[in-house]
Parts: structure tokens; C-alpha cells; sequence
């Protein structure tokens, strides 16, 4: 498992997911197999495990005479979710080390017993002999107790013009940075599956909806790739992000900076941000990254709901215009008959959880004086779940699109229905001289005209629309019935066969799909 979190993965190189979610193997709250009763402690704490055998001293310990409670340690901790962020730690330690050494502020030899100290810790985490404690309280903690249990004296100089508030926060945002070249592979994977999706079903003609009611008819093609441009939009909006979280804050301390000569350039650039943040408050108080990564996932978040909804919708009895296979469909427990299309339900529902997670940053941050305050802690549960989601919401939607097919039969069954082509019969009086707004009224009551005789326009006789207009002459019927409108759409972007066609190898060589 190799998770290229460094300075040459903000370019190229893409994180896993598991990598990303490093998962520690958790020890239940409480058993009801081994006690009868929770114990209160348990229940505050999601947390149990130390594997400490004694009580150590804080790091921060100096001037405290007690040490705290069980209950207080254990709501406080955040070593049991914040334990992801281990590889960016330690990335920001090392490029950290490798400075104080080149400024003369610890030796050579210091420096590498850190760096390879650290890299053991990296090992013994990835090999799952790593034992995160609760009394180290934080990632930060427990990386740099676990290098001083390792290497004893150098080991303590680590934390030299640092503060965990700035180290939290470069982690972070090392860790959203990668992130987001994450989700980007899975926003691809999803407009890959849409276009070949589209290319599968060249010519389908499906009706168009406005307040979901019969409106025109368009190219299935030109539907599916509505989705392809949400999706261009959301990735843009991600690199937004990326560039703007891209600085680093590391050196910032615990808010004011340091008078030890440290070099913040070398820094930045050894962890592949574009420069250091240039006020050390704003560096240690900054959530806005957070926010703008989360508002981005939750903008795709409801672009996915839309997808899911429409695909259920498609995929009921009343529609009848997909069949997702048996592979992404899942039945009842009681109605034998059942199929139903589970994914693209709880890609709509899940959607709920990404817009909580940004409602939770905003709420977190909106009463915060400056600078670090212990709340921002809270920052990390809901980045991580809405990073999991979103990339779980992007995998099954292509995974959906795969796997589904349109019953053309039916679909070209229920086209006649809803008058599709009325406004391209207004376009058509249109073009012979009329003022739209008549047009539209004659169409109208053309419209009206068949649904008095439960028939369509192409039904009516040239005599019929006559009554109504005597600018209806016999190239009429070139414009109207579902097949002759679409081909009468010509305007730049709409949905015309050559228009769409023009879409489609866009994204074909865009996306780079072998057709
Ligand atoms: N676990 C903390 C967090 O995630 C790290 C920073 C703690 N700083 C402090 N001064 N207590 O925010």
C-alpha cells in the first residue's frame, strides 16, 4: 500500500483510496460478551485502546500536577480518526527535520536518526504493528512519543519551531490535497462510463422533460452528456480548490511564528506547496479550505442526487426506459417480485450525509475568534466522511451506468405521446413569417385541436390546420412527428443530431475513449 503523498503527487501520481482511508483495526466501545455493563468511560469515547501498561507524562505535561481523568482524555482524544492523516505527518515531519538541520538548528546526525526513525514508524504502521495510544491523544502525539521510545534524545528536538497547530494543519492539507486527485480519477471514471454510455445508444430519441411533464423530444446522447458537463465543472471546481489550498502553514507554530532561524521556503517547496501562508495567524486559523473542498463535494453531491433520481425514476414500471442488469439491483425481503434500484437510492439519499458534513464545518467555524481553538478538531470526521462518500457515490454511479440498458421498444412505444414536436411546428410558421407569439397560439390550438380527436399533430390533415392557419402548407409534415423535429434542431449546442455529435467527440477525445 504506497500512498504517494509528497510533493510529486500534487502533479501526477494518484492516491488510493485505501491508502487515503488507512482503516486501524478498532476495538468495540464495549462488549456484551465480556461485561455485563458499559462502563460510562466507554460510552463517552469511541476509543478504548492505549496499549499503554502506565502512565506516561503528556508531551505537554510540564506544568501539570494531575493527570487528567479517563472521561476528559477520552473525549478529547482524537487519535482514533485523525491516526489517517499518519503518512502527511510524517511527510511534514521529515521535509521539517531536513530544515532545522540545513539551518544549523539540529545536527546532521540528529536529522537522520529522525529520518530513518520515521520511516520505521511508517513501516510498523503500514504492517499493522503500529499501537496507537489514547493517552497520546493525537497522530502528532503518537508519532513523535513512538520516534522519542525509538531513538531517545534527537528525537526531542523534533518539535523545534513547531506547534501542532500549524502541524495539523499541514497534514491536512497535504492529506485534502491528495484527496482531491482522488476524487478527480472517480469524477473521470464516471464521465468515461456516461459517454460510453452515449455511444452505446447513438440515435435513441427520448423525451425531454420541463416540471417533469412531456416537453420535447431529445437525443438520449445529448441527456447523458448534460451530465458529462455537471461533472466538468465539479472537477474545475476541485482544482480551484487544490490551487488554493496549496500553501503551506507549517512554521506558523502555535500562532506567531518563531524567532529560531527557520526556513519556511524550504519547507513549502520540499512538501510541494506553492509558497508558505504569509500571515502565521491566518495560517493556524484558516478552515477555508475545508469549507471549499466540502462545498465542492457537496455541489456534486446534489449532481449525483439529480443522476440517481432520474435513473430510479427511469427505472420504474411507470417509465419502463432503463433495466438496470441484476449485478447493481438488489430485491425484497418480503415481495418476491422485487427489483429494485438500490444504488442510485442511496446515491440520492447519501447525498444528505455530504451536505450535513459542510453544514457541520460551517456551524463549527461561524462563532471562532482567532486563532487555533480546540474545536477545529471537529474539522477532520466530517472531511474524511465526505471524501469517502462522494468517491463511494462516483464509483457505484459508473458502476450503474455500466450496467443498465434502455428498452428502446418501449421508449419509441411512448414517444407520440405529449405532442413533442410543438414547438418545432411554431418554428416552422415561424420560418414562413409569422410572429412567434401567433405561431404559438395556432400550435396551440392544434394541440387543442388533437387532443379533442385523441390523435397527434402529424394525424391532423392539411385541411384540419388550415382552419387555423392558411400558412400551413404541405412541407408541414416535414416538421412534425418526433423523428422529423429532432432533425430540425440546429442551433449551436442544442440537440440536433450534428450538434451532438460534435459533443460527443469533444468528450471522446477529451476523456481519451477508444470508440
Ligand atoms: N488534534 C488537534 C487538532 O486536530 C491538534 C492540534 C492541537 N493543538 C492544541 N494546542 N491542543 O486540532
Amino acid at each position: 500500500m504506497q500512498l504517494q503523498s509528497s510533493a510529486s503527487s500534487f502533479n501526477s501520481s494518484i492516491p488510493s483510496f485505501s491508502s487515503i482511508f488507512f482503516s486501524v483495526r478498532k476495538k468495540p466501545a464495549f462488549s456484551f460478551m465480556s461485561r455485563a455493563k458499559p462502563r460510562l468511560v466507554d460510552l463517552v469515547c469511541s476509543m478504548s485502546e492505549t496499549g499503554a501498561k502506565t502512565k506516561e507524562t503528556k508531551l505537554w505535561g510540564g506544568r501539570f500536577e494531575e493527570s487528567v481523568t479517563e472521561i476528559v482524555e477520552k473525549f478529547t482524544e482524537s487519535i482514533s480518526f485523525d491516526k489517517q492523516l499518519y503518512k502527511h505527518d510524517i511527510l511534514g515531519s521529515k521535509a521539517h527535520a531536513s530544515m532545522l538541520a540545513e539551518q544549523g538548528l539540529i545536527s546532521e546526525s540528529d536529522r537522520d536518526s529522525i529520518l530513518q526513525g520515521l520511516d520505521e514508524i511508517e513501516r510498523n504502521i503500514e504492517a499493522g504493528q503500529f499501537i496507537w495510544r489514547t493517552d497520546r491523544e493525537d497522530v502528532h502525539m503518537n508519532i513523535e512519543a513512538a520516534l522519542t521510545d525509538m531513538i531517545g534524545e534527537p528525537a526531542k528536538k523534533l518539535h523545534t519551531a513547531r506547534s501542532r497547530n500549524d502541524q495539523v494543519l499541514t497534514d491536512f492539507r497535504l492529506w485534502c490535497r491528495d484527496a482531491i486527485v482522488m476524487i478527480l480519477t472517480s469524477i473521470k471514471h464516471l464521465q468515461v462510463a456516461l459517454v460510453t454510455l452515449a455511444l452505446k445508444n447513438n440515435g435513441l430519441i427520448v423525451p425531454g422533460y420541463t416540471h417533469l411533464q412531456r416537453a420535447q423530444p431529445v437525443l438520449l446522447q445529448h441527456l447523458l452528456l448534460a451530465y458529462v458537463e455537471q461533472l466538468e465543472r465539479d472537477a474545475g471546481r476541485l482544482l480551484d480548490c487544490r490551487d488554493r489550498l496549496n500553501f503551506c502553514p507549517l512554521g506558523a507554530c502555535a500562532l506567531a511564528g518563531t524567532g529560531l532561524p527557520i526556513d519556511r521556503f524550504r519547507t513549502s517547496k520540499a512538501l510541494g506547496f506553492t509558497a508558505p501562508m504569509r500571515n502565521s495567524i491566518d495560517a493556524v486559523s484558516d478552515r477555508d479550505f475545508v469549507l471549499e473542498f466540502l462545498s465542492a463535494n457537496s455541489i456534486i453531491a446534489v449532481h449525483l442526487s439529480r443522476l440517481g433520481e432520474e435513473w430510479v425514476l427511469w427505472a420504474s414500471e411507470e417509465f419502463g426506459f432503463i433495466t438496470p442488469s441484476d449485478s447493481v439491483s438488489t430485491g425484497s425481503s418480503i415481495m418476491p417480485q422485487k427489483k429494485n434500484p438500490d444504488p442510485m437510492e442511496l446515491v440520492r439519499g447519501k447525498s444528505a450525509r455530504v451536505i450535513g458534513d459542510l453544514v457541520t464545518l460551517l456551524t463549527l467555524c461561524k462563532g471562532l475568534p482567532l486563532a487555533y481553538n480546540r474545536d477545529l478538531q471537529e474539522d477532520k470526521e466530517p472531511m474524511f466522511d465526505s471524501v469517502k462518500t462522494i468517491v463511494g457515490m462516483l464509483e457505484v454511479s459508473a458502476e450503474f451506468a455500466k450496467n443498465i440498458t434502455f428498452n428502446r421498444e418501449r421508449i419509441q412505444k411512448a414517444l407520440p405521446a405529449g405532442h413533442l414536436d410543438a414547438t418545432t411546428l411554431a418554428d416552422y410558421l415561424v420560418k414562413k413569417g409569422m410572429p412567434f407569439r401567433t405561431s404559438h397560439d395556432i400550435v396551440g390550438r392544434s394541440v387543442a385541436l388533437c387532443v379533442s380527436k385523441s390523435c397527434q399533430l402529424q394525424d391532423l390533415t392539411l385541411d384540419e390546420m388550415r382552419t387555423l392557419s392558411p400558412v400551413f402548407d404541405e412541407d408541414v409534415y416535414e416538421f412534425i412527428g418526433v423523428e422529423n423535429a429532432i432533425k430540425k434542431f440546429s442551433s449551436y449546442g442544442s440537440t440536433g443530431s450534428t450538434c451532438v455529435a460534435d459533443q460527443l467527440n469533444y468528450w471522446v477525445t477529451k476523456l481519451e475513449i477508444n470508440k
